[in-house]
């Protein structure tokens, strides 16, 4: 696989191919997952929960996510390495300039942060300035409060028109991809057609240009609940790079996710 870049991701949607993405947070997994064909790791703040046991994303802090970052770029070579800003480090556009220097600084290629329109104005700012930004909708984790629980999002008229006129701003302040997290499938279709970017989705359906999965729920390392959107690809499989080489297939071939991974 040749190195991974934001241009190499929008020529892929150009040219109908899917982009697989995973969470990975330590050097080792991350070096096993680009082997696997992995074309994004995602440092997701995921981490509080799949990590630190927490019951939400929301007590992470720049420093972990920075410490996390660091390792997972020792373990790269060609993915393009994403790390989650997390909550309340992007409030305004200064400290999202400042907390994307220090993740960029630890090895990050790119910056996810959660929410709509209204981060236009650091969006262009981190741009301006040499940060890609991805954007992530539908399901912000970091919201859970606002919701009420891990919820489908867009399911409403007023919701679905709401994310889809935020997934516009969003491009045209400078995004570079976009994260559509449970949402139902012909919302997640409709924006992919509508934006020139890439969409990554997760329980977005089969329709986006590529999926991203948290590394726990790929491999069946889960307890209790088990989210209806992923797949243990290790039941498979006899090993940690075989499954996720798998994973990287279906999404390749458009057999993962099938309909009992989606809303509609
Ligand atoms: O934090 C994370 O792992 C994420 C993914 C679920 C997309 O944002």
């Amino acid at each position: 696989m040749s190195k991974i870049t934001t241009a190499r991701l929008l020529a892929m949607k150009q040219e109908r191919q899917k982009i697989a993405m995973i969470t990975a947070y330590d050097a080792t997994f991350a070096k096993v997952f680009e082997q696997a064909g992995a074309h994004a790791i995602l440092i997701g703040d995921s981490l509080g929960m799949v990590l630190q046991g927490e019951a939400s994303t929301l007590k992470v802090t720049v420093d972990e996510m920075a410490y996390h970052t660091r390792c997972v770029a020792k373990g790269c070579t060609q993915a393009l390495v994403v790390a989650d800003l997390p909550f309340m480090s992007y409030s305004n556009s200064d400290l999202a300039c400042t907390n994307a220097a220090t993740l960029m600084r630890a090895g990050a290629h790119m910056v996810k942060l959660e929410g709509g329109a209204w981060l236009s104005d650091t969006i262009t700012q981190l741009t301006r300035q040499g940060v890609p930004v991805c954007g992530h909708l539908g399901l912000t984790p970091q919201s859970v409060h606002v919701f009420g629980g891990f919820k489908l999002q867009g399911r409403d008229l007023d919701q679905a028109a709401q994310i889809k006129q935020d997934a516009q701003a969003l491009e045209a302040a400078g995004i570079q991809l976009l994260v559509l997290e449970c949402v139902p499938s012909p919302l997640a279709k409709e924006i992919s057609e509508l934006l020139s970017i890439p969409v990554i989705g997760i329980g977005a359906g089969p329709d986006t240009d590529g999926q991203v999965l948290v590394m726990q729920d790929a491999l069946g390392l889960t307890t209790g609940y088990v989210p209806k959107f992923t797949k243990n690809f290790l039941a498979e499989n006899d090993s940690v790079q075989a499954a996720i080489s798998a994973y990287v297939c279906e999404v390749a071939e458009g057999r993962f996710p099938g309909p009992e991974h989606s809303f509609n």
